[in-house]
């Protein structure tokens, strides 16, 4: 384990190093000459030309001609090298202007080495590995031409039934803010323009992610303090973060579709945050404003986004066929579309694509060298969250067990990529067979997958995976969901293992083999019942090219697991929406006092069981908490310090206190800081995240660690919705997930 340590450690700094070397130091960012540039540009635009550089067409033939003529500013969807120089020539060269086009992508957790799926990389809790991953997939996608991705989704979700959870960095403004920062920053590194940089775009603004019962498309409601203080954060921080794009959500909030939505774009983004890079649509989102019933034609759709502040149409074309109408008509002023076409050419020029909008042969498709396969192993490694361990059940130590690897998910080079893979290279893929084979040889693992899929709803391959399980030593179970079962349009009101997978864990359970279960997933999944069948779990995600590798590490403890739940795992479907940092309620559950439906006595008086806010059948606790996740070592927090118990506004609270290994072999622990302001001018969540650290320790070393937490980043909105820090009394507490225990009280006074 220990050299594996180091390893990562090499492994680790040669990528910062890497890529601190690709970045230049002349920053992409606004500057006088850029703006003078844009103003010379656009005075000589006609107004076809300028609503040219509102329309995104996606990839594909005939589109020549319109780009001779000025009227496409972008493509998505096209990653051919030699078609994307191609179309740039036209642009360029042929075109009256010679305004290059910008390409956009759908690069969401790497372009063909694939990183785990966004949900994974969250439970990282690193965002210098997040960083090196988007930064990766930066340069590789640019390697085929494509300057702009359309990533991170920055939506909070704390809905598992939702497929796009997949996509999302989980339910918590802060972890999500400093992960969407971290990934904004790699994708755009610190030059726009450099060959290994590409525009990133903070979506899906704002609040698709709290869709109504979990279904994809859904209208939202959000209170405004809600949006304020839980939605909106994640943004605010890609948006310091120099993030150069937005995209408007497909939702609507509170009856007001987020593509014609004003507030959003126009005050918050614009005015109050001084955003200054581009907003494109939704596919097709302007048009879709028709089936919300919020604009009567293409004519008012196109009117309403554009007056909200959408500078660039995807896919449809409302704008291209109605803007020139709109300002006849004054229902558009020629200023808003001076003005969108200014912030559009001007990323153009951040990105160098005046310059150069081209990549050299001898750049072109950059794919899979070996330092990125090693930082997609790296981030598997600590996507991994090891959710129960019995017995020390894992790792599986000695060299001569024999391992049945049994279940759909055990060797599939395709599907444990994940969702959003368009260019993801399948045949790259180490399974878990293929890694735990390599380890151990292959008489010692005997694979057996059970049931084709994860959906197959019948018993066939059960009799040939127990025969195998029998002869083992060792059962791993390797199941979950495939990817088309997560991500857009693919949301699920019943978020069990699907298929007979539940009925195969519990033949396995029946030879009284150790069983080990491994989940890939794309959502947490109500794996209660399978959980506790098992004498370990492990939750991978879908983790992408090195997942079978990085699984084998662990199983094997070559590695050990130190992912941390980004999401709140719930026992019952019922019990969403979920979350941590929920409200305490008027009535909040009382651990001790809760009688499970079942034991309630017949003819039980009404409030016998006192009135509380729980379900009588689950409870109010979850299977799994936000920020848990288990170790092959133990961790001791102690000595928990503030330097002042009484604060004033403009001051920071120092949190210190004693981190030890108390376990016999190294480890990873993610520390957690969680504050709760007591009383409030409105209610205050039971906790909130404000801080956290990931620390190796050695077998019995102990670290004194520290957080620094500013007052100013306990300011919430109240009920003048006014952001404000209160005076008065706050709990805070340290430790290893979000139950953590050990805990201090301050004051801060005005
Ligand atoms: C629709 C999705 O909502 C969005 O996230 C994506 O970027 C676009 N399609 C483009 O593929």
């Amino acid at each position: 384990m220990m050299k594996n340590k180091v390893y990562n450690i090499i492994a680790l700094v040669y990528l910062i190093l890497l890529s601190a070397c690709e970045v230049s130091t002349t920053t992409g960012v606004m500057n006088d000459d850029i703006d003078r540039k844009v103003e010379e540009l656009v005075s000589q635009m006609t107004l076809d030309e300028k609503i040219g550089q509102m329309c995104q067409v996606n990839g594909g033939h005939g589109h020549d001609e319109s780009i001779k003529n000025g009227a496409i500013g972008s493509i998505l969807n096209d990653v051919d090298p030699i078609n994307v120089n191609r179309l740039q020539k036209i642009a360029l060269e042929e075109s009256r202007l010679g305004i290059p086009l910008i390409i956009g992508r759908d690069v969401i957790h790497g372009f063909k080495t694939v990183f785990p799926i966004p949900l994974g990389q969250a439970a990282t809790w690193n965002p210098e590995l997040v960083r090196i991953g988007a930064h990766i997939a930066a340069a590789e996608a640019r390697s085929t031409g494509v300057n702009w991705t359309f990533a991170p989704m920055i939506d909070i979700s704390r809905d598992a039934r939702w497929g796009r959870i997949a996509e999302s960095l989980g339910e918590d403004p802060y972890l999500a803010s400093q992960l969407g920062a971290a990934m904004v920053k790699g994708f755009q590194g610190d030059d726009l323009s450099s060959d290994k940089s590409i525009a990133a775009c903070a979506k899906h603004f704002a609040g698709y992610g709290a869709a109504e019962g979990g279904r994809d498309y859904n209208t939202t409601l959000i209170p405004p303090r809600e949006l304020r203080d839980i939605y909106l954060p994640p943004f605010k921080a890609a948006v310091d973060a120099g993030v150069r794009t937005f995209m408007a959500g497909f939702n609507d909030i509170d009856g007001v579709p987020a593509t014609g939505n004003k507030f959003l774009f126009r005050q918050v983004l614009r005015q109050e945050w001084q955003f200054n890079g581009f907003v494109v649509s939704d596919w097709a989102s302007p048009w879709e404003m028709i089936n919300h019933g919020f604009a009567a034609n293409e004519k008012e759709a196109a009117k309403r986004a554009i007056n909200a502040g959408v500078n660039m149409e995807m896919a449809t074309t409302t704008y291209r066929d109605n803007i020139t109408e709109l300002l006849e008509e004054g229902l558009v002023k020629e200023e808003t579309i001076n003005q969108a076409v200014r912030e559009i050419i001007r990323v153009k020029f951040e990105l160098g694509l005046f310059d150069n909008p081209y990549v050299d042969a001898a750049n072109q498709n950059q794919f899979a060298k070996q330092e990125y396969l090693d930082a997609a192993k790296q981030s598997a490694l600590q996507s991994m969250v090891l959710l129960k361990n019995e017995n020390n059940t894992l790792p599986i130590l000695s060299s001569n067990k024999k391992v049945a690897l049994i279940g759909p998910m055990a060797n599939e080079m395709y599907e444990q990529m994940g969702t959003w893979v368009f260019d993801g290279d399948s045949t790259l893929t180490i399974t878990p067979l293929k890694a735990m084979k390599d380890a151990l040889g292959d008489d010692k693992v005997l694979f057996a997958k059970g049931m084709e899929i994860t959906r197959t709803q019948h018993t066939k391959g059960f009799k040939q995976a127990l025969k195998l399980a029998k002869k083992a030593d060792v059962i791993v179970f390797c199941g979950g969901e495939e990817a088309i079962l997560s991500g857009e349009a693919h949301s699920r009101a019943n978020i069990d293992l699907p298929g007979v997978q539940n009925q195969l864990i519990k033949e396995l359970k029946k030879t009284g083999k150790p069983l080990v279960l491994v989940v890939m997933a794309g959502r947490p999944l109500t794996i209660g019942e399978e959980s506790a069948m098992a004498d370990a779990v492990i939750y991978a995600w879908h983790p992408g090219t090195m997942g079978g590798e990085a699984l084998a590490d662990i199983l094997l403890g070559k590695a050990n697991p130190s992912g941390k739940l980004p999401v709140t795992f719930p026992k019952e479907v019922g019990q969403i929406p979920m979350h941590y940092n929920h409200k305490n309620s008027g009535r909040p559950a009382n651990p001790n006092s809760w009688t499970q439906m079942y034991d309630i006595p017949v003819k039980a008086p009404q409030t016998s069981l006192g009135n509380e806010s729980h379900y009588i059948d689950a409870g109010f606790t979850p299977l799994y908490p936000f920020g848990y996740g288990l170790s092959y070592t133990s961790f001791e927090y102690s000595d928990l310090k503030l330097n002042k118990s009484v604060y004033q506004d403009s001051e920071t609270v120092i949190v210190s206190f004693t981190l030890k290994n108390t376990g016999e072999i190294e480890g990873e622990e993610v520390a957690q800081l969680y504050v709760r302001d007591l009383v409030g001018n409105v209610s205050r969540p039971v906790r909130e995240l404000k801080g956290f650290k990931r620390v190796a320790l050695e077998a019995g070393e102990v670290q004194n660690i520290s957080f620094e937490l500013p007052i100013a980043e306990l300011a919430f909105h109240n009920e003048d919705m006014q952001k404000v820090v209160e005076a008065g009394e706050f709990q805070l507490w340290v430790g290893g997930d979000s139950n953590a225990t050990l805990s201090q009280m301050f004051t801060l006074e005005k």
